[in-house]
């Protein structure tokens, strides 16, 4: 219930800025593959309902992993099928999606393969299966891949012995445990061209965080270059916002995410990202009832295409399908997010309020174990504004739609997040309140029948702005960025909703104030 995000450790190591370690198929400013890409590409993520192994933290044989294991793989082929029927030329699966959660260390040993480098050594696991021993699932996914002219993306568990000797650091048992992405490309063949190892653990003691913080790419003939991150890295500045300022602009992105409305729903963070970093994001989750696990998509900065169960619908997978358009680099070598957007005539957005005006008083909430400043919205139209300390949002709404029974409340934090992850926030956010006490604005909330039209504003000492907004029953609506500027406001916009609004928040995230 408490996390957000399921995948991720925070001991203090998730945010360390370790070695830089680049890994890259050809150098970061090599943009020369743009010119002869197709104008457009078809992708597919699948959210995948694991079979679980019901005893996760007793070892077992090698025979037993594989034979649960093939339970999952099982599902990936069939899928990879209907993928391709579809036109798909990518397919990417989630994080845990073979093996589950819960394991530890030793429960998780055979599940594990040993992975290479890629950069070192050429190999199609399909091809040439005994290579390396024990790769069965590597081989499984590269015929996959082979068979269906796809490029496959999985997570999986990867070992690497270490010795330790000459005072290098290696676990006390002699292997390091990645959390890792492995891709597989077609061309005929089944070629491993990437493979990633989460940097930004989540409470998995199985694994652990790689020594160098990897920057992971690779190129694809149909859209260019794809960065590969992992669930909790969505939220930290390395390796993804570094990737984004390196001119990255798609992003591969399986998890197993655990949904906590009103911020960090999975489609609405999702989609946040897409639009806040300006780029493309695949995302393949997890469906689990038990654990609060669904919400996929393929996601581009003006476009959604998702899926989000609702309470009551069966457990089951289900595949996401949509047609999109490369993102080339930007042209221009500043880091894509500083690339500041004005629209013509606009004047930056601000409200006087006059004089007699009283300021609705203020509350403190707690919205997912942070300390928000709230108002509430006083009637049927209005401009409102709500600080915590020095930073401010604002809020201009009138309501199209109402019965005057919901309550909404415009809030207000800045400072750090300190359960289950430690990351520093500025976080403007427009929600229905539970119900009618003020004290239930902040809680999750899933259905809302007011309809508005707003702005929402909010003056960030951060340019990593990630707007959203989401209406009843987790439909997303796309919002409009009207502004940014280099003074750190940032304005959306949005007005026809589809659906009762349950929330619209723009999500700051001061990433050069996290703890270190
Ligand atoms: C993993 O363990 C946690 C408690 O430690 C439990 O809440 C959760 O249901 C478990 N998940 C699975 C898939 O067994
Ligand atoms: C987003 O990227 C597009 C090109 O793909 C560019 O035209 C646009 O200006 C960018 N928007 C922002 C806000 O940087
Ligand atoms: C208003 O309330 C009525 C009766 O409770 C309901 O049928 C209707 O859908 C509501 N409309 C809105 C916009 O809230």
């Amino acid at each position: 219930m408490l996390a957000a995000v399921v995948g991720s450790v925070f001991l203090g190591l998730g945010c360390r800025t370790g070695l830089l370690v680049i890994i890259t198929l050809c150098s970061w400013t090599c943009g020369a593959h743009s010119h002869h890409l197709p104008s457009s590409y078809v992708a597919a993520v699948y959210e995948h309902c694991v079979a679980l192994n019901p005893e996760p933290r007793v070892p077992v044989s090698r025979s037993a992993a594989l034979r649960h294991l093939r339970q999952n793989l099982q599902v990936y082929s069939k899928q990879a099928a209907r993928a391709a029927l579809q036109g798909a030329q990518i397919l990417v699966f989630p994080e845990d999606g073979l093996q589950g959660f819960n394991f530890t260390r030793s429960s998780i040993a055979a599940y594990l393969e040993v992975v290479p480098d890629p950069q070192q050594e050429s190999w199609n696991p399909c091809e040439d299966p005994q290579r390396h021993p024990n790769t069965e699932v590597q081989h499984w996914l590269s015929c996959l891949a082979r068979r269906h002219g796809l490029y496959v993306v999985a997570n999986m568990g990867s070992v690497q012995p270490c010795s330790g000797d000459s005072g290098s650091p290696c676990p006390p048992d002699g292997h390091w445990h990645f959390n890792t992405n492995v891709v597989y490309r077609f061309m005929n063949d089944g070629l491993l061209v990437a493979r990633y190892h989460k940097q930004n653990l989540y409470f998995e003691e199985a694994f652990d965080t790689p020594q160098h913080m990897e920057m992971v790419t690779f190129d694809t003939p149909f859209a260019g270059r794809f960065g590969l991150i992992t669930c909790f890295d969505i939220l930290f500045q390395q390796p993804t916002v570094s990737m984004v300022e390196k001119g990255v602009r798609q992003f591969i992105f399986p998890t197993a995410w655990m949904n906590q409305l009103p911020l960090l729903d999975a489609i609405q963070f999702q989609q946040a990202f897409s639009v806040g970093a300006n780029v493309t994001l695949l995302a393949a989750n997890i469906r689990s009832d038990e654990l609060i696990m669904t919400g996929s998509g393929i996601y581009s900065p003006s476009s959604a295409m998702y899926h989000h169960a609702q309470r009551g619908d069966p457990e089951e997978g289900w595949l996401v399908v949509a047609t999109l358009r490369p993102l080339e680099p930007l042209p221009d070598t500043l880091p894509v997010s500083q690339v500041m957007h004005k629209e013509q005539g606009y004047t930056e957005v601000r409200w006087y309020l006059s004089e007699g005006w009283r300021a609705p008083p203020s509350f403190t909430s707690c919205m997912m174990h942070d300390p928000f400043t709230f108002v509430l919205l006083p009637g049927p139209g209005g401009q409102l504004s709500v600080c915590d300390g020095s930073f401010c949002c604002w809020l201009q709404y009138q309501y199209m739609d109402s019965n005057f029974t919901e309550v909404y409340a415009l809030g207000a934090f800045a400072g750090t997040h300190t359960v289950n992850g430690h990351y520093s926030l500025q976080v403007c956010a427009l929600v229905k309140c539970a119900g009618a006490d003020a004290h239930s604005c902040g809680q999750e909330v899933v259905e809302a029948q007011t309809k508005m039209d707003f702005v929402l504003e909010g003056t960030f000492n951060t340019k990593h702005v990630y707007p959203s907004v989401l209406s009843s029953q987790y439909t997303l609506e796309q919002p409009t960025l009207l502004h940014t500027s280099a003074h750190g406001t940032v304005t959306i916009a949005h007005s026809h909703m589809r659906a009762g609004l349950i929330t619209a928040v723009l999500y700051g995230r001061t990433y050069h104030m996290d703890p270190h």
